[in-house]
């Protein structure tokens, strides 16, 4: 198969400049969002985790900036942190295929090095995975149930410096407090305002931190995302 075929025969959630005029069609374009994560420009010599990469851009962009990446996804589908009504809208064989298929077929024609991890957030461990010089985890914490669980399991694998970006509540109460959305298909369970991510991230074990960024994560096509905010933490 072409290429081309190969490309839009997949569900992207990335838009990814494969070369040669072959970009990737994503849900999302992170491109121009790229400088609100402070992601270093020079990550030479690093080992850089990056949770729940999806179709890899990040992972991509940050072996680029000169790092050693390993990238995690889950096993299956079914390992999302689905609620017990959950009915999935297309074939489990395509939603499947969405997990690995993309990053797959990327990292083979950017003839990447990034290797990939199949394993929950929960699991992260020295013992699992090992341990890094930095962590991403963009996107993530807003999918799971348990979010503290998520960055506690995440700071036991950190060394510097872990990114953490995730859907941010509007709300400014210095109180923390969380938005519960209880989404049955996983998409978002828990929306903290930022004292509330603050006060998970000291929960989880991190000694210092501070607010990167905060932006509104639009569609590819234009349509309106979820507000973000990017906190950087330290151990
Ligand atoms: C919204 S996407 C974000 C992708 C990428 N990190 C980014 O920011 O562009 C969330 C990713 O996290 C993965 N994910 C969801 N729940 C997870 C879990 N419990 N453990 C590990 N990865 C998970 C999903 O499969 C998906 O690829």
């Amino acid at each position: 198969m072409k290429l081309s075929n190969k490309i839009k025969s997949l569900i992207w959630y990335h838009t990814i400049d494969l070369g040669e005029g072959n970009r990737t069609p994503g849900i999302y374009d992170h491109r121009p969002y790229l400088r609100f994560y402070g992601i270093p420009d020079d990550l030479s010599g690093k080992k850089v985790l990056d949770v729940g990469t999806a179709s890899g851009f990040f992972a991509f962009e940050m072996e680029k900036r000169g790092a050693a990446v390993t990238a995690t996804e889950l096993k299956k589908w079914q390992d999302h942190d689905f609620g017990p009504l959950y009915v999935p809208d297309k074939p489990l064989k395509v939603l499947q295929s969405y997990l690995h298929k993309p990053f797959d077929l990327a990292k083979r024609i950017l003839h990447s090095k990034v290797k990939k991890r199949k394993i929950n957030i929960y699991r992260l461990s020295p013992k699992t995975v090992g341990v890094f010089d930095i962590t991403f985890c963009s996107s993530v914490l807003l999918h799971v149930r348990d979010p503290v669980k998520a960055l506690w399991r995440i700071r036991t694998v950190t060394k510097e410096m872990a990114i953490i970006a995730t859907g941010i509540h509007s709300d400014k109460e210095p109180k923390p407090l969380a938005s519960f959305l209880g989404n049955q298909s996983g998409d978002t369970w828990w929306l903290p305002n930022k004292a509330c991510m603050e006060a998970m991230v000291e929960s989880a074990g991190f000694k210092k931190w501070h607010w990167h960024s905060e932006f509104r994560l639009d569609y590819r096509d234009g349509s309106e995302g979820v507000p973000h905010g990017v906190i950087h933490a330290f151990p």
